[in-house]
C-alpha cells in the first residue's frame, strides 16, 4: 500500500514538473515576443523622429539652396563678358542643383512632405513612369550594363506622385548599376500584376531570413502586405549583392556603403516613404556575389465586377 502511495506521489511530482516546464517555455516565448515588439516600436519611433528632423532641415536647406541657385543663375547671365567668372558661377549653380537633388530625397523621406505630396497624387501609368525613367537613366548607366524592361501587367494605373516614383526608380537602377560595377551585367525590370494571399494576417515591418553564412540569400519585407491585388515592379541585378549586415540597414537614413561624396544613403529611405504612402510594401532578396532583387508592391484598385 505505501508503495502505491509513493508511486502516486512520484507520478504527480513528475506531472507537476512537466507542467512547470511547459509553463516556463510559454512564459519565455511570450517574453521574447514582447521584447521583439518593444524593439520594433522603439525602431518605429526612432525612424519617425529622424523623419521629422530630416524634413525640417531639408525644408530650410531647400530655401537656402533656392536663393543660391537663383542668384547664381543671375550671375551666370550677367557674366557673359567674363567667361572665366561665368564658369565659376556655373559651378555654383551646378553644386546647388546637386544639393537640391539630395534635399529632394530627404523631403521624400520625411513624413511632412509625404503628406503634402499626397495631395499631388494623380492616376498615373506605372508603365509610362518606368519608360520615362529609363530614358532619363540611359545616359547615366555604364556602357557594360544592359537595361531590359518587360511589361506583363494587365493593370498598371495607381494614384501617385509620378515624379517621386520616377526618382525612386532611378535610384534603384543606379544602385543596381553600382553593384554591377565594372563587370558586364544586366538590370532586369518587369512590371506585372500579383495576387497576394497573406494567410496569417499581416507580416511584420521587416522580416529577415537567411544570410548567416557567406553566400546565402537574405530576404526582407519592408511594409505591410495585405491579402489582395497588387501591381509589382521588379528590379533585379546580377551585381555584388549584400551581406546580411548591410541588408539589415539599407532603409536606415544616411546608411551607405559608398564613399563620401558618392552615396547619401537617402535613396532607399525615400523609396520606403513613397511606397508606404501608397499603402504598399518593398521586398528585397539579395545573395552576396550573385545579385539583388527589389520588388515594389503597390495595392491595385480592383475594378468592380460587371
Ligand atoms: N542593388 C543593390 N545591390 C547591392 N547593394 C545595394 C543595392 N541597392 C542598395 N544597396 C545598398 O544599400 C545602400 C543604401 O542605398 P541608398 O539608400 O540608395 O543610398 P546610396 O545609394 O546613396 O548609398 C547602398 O550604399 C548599398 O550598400
Ligand atoms: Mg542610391
Amino acid at each position: 500500500m505505501p508503495d502505491s502511495f509513493a508511486l502516486l506521489w512520484m507520478t504527480l511530482a513528475a506531472l507537476l514538473g512537466l507542467l512547470a516546464l511547459a509553463l516556463g517555455l510559454r512564459v519565455r516565448r511570450q517574453t521574447a515576443r514582447l521584447a521583439q515588439q518593444a524593439m520594433e516600436l522603439r525602431e518605429a519611433r526612432r525612424q519617425e523622429a529622424l523623419g521629422t528632423l530630416a524634413g525640417g532641415i531639408a525644408h530650410d536647406f531647400n530655401n537656402i539652396l533656392g536663393s543660391i541657385l537663383g542668384f547664381g543663375v543671375l550671375l551666370e547671365e550677367d557674366l557673359t563678358a567674363a567667361p572665366e567668372q561665368q564658369e565659376m558661377a556655373r559651378q555654383i549653380t551646378a553644386a546647388a542643383r546637386r544639393g537640391q537633388h539630395i534635399v529632394g530625397q530627404l523631403m521624400s523621406y520625411s513624413r511632412r512632405n509625404m503628406q503634402d505630396s499626397l495631395q499631388l497624387r494623380q492616376p498615373v501609368s506605372l508603365d509610362g513612369i518606368i519608360r520615362e525613367s529609363l530614358a532619363l537613366l540611359a545616359p547615366c548607366i555604364r556602357k557594360s550594363t544592359r537595361l531590359a524592361y518587360q511589361n506583363r501587367a494587365a493593370r498598371d494605373v495607381i494614384e501617385a506622385n509620378a515624379t517621386q516614383i520616377s526618382q525612386a526608380l532611378v535610384n534603384l537602377c543606379l544602385n543596381a548599376d553600382y553593384a554591377i560595377g565594372l563587370r558586364t551585367g544586366t538590370i532586369d525590370i518587369t512590371l506585372d500584376n500579383l495576387c497576394v494571399d497573406v494567410p496569417y494576417g499581416e507580416p511584420d515591418r521587416i522580416i529577415l531570413s537567411g544570410g548567416e553564412d557567406a553566400g546565402s540569400t537574405v530576404t526582407l519585407i519592408n511594409g505591410r502586405l495585405h491579402s489582395g491585388h497588387y501591381i509589382r515592379i521588379r528590379i533585379s541585378d546580377d551585381g555584388e549583392g549584400m551581406t546580411r549586415e548591410t541588408a539589415e540597414r539599407i532603409f536606415d537614413p544616411f546608411f551607405t556603403t559608398k564613399d563620401v561624396g558618392v552615396g547619401t544613403g537617402l535613396g532607399l529611405p525615400a523609396l520606403q516613404g513613397i511606397v508606404h504612402a501608397q499603402g504598399g510594401a518593398i521586398t528585397v532578396t539579395t545573395t552576396r556575389y550573385r545579385g539583388t532583387v527589389f520588388e515594389l508592391l503597390f495595392p491595385a484598385e480592383v475594378p468592380h465586377a460587371a
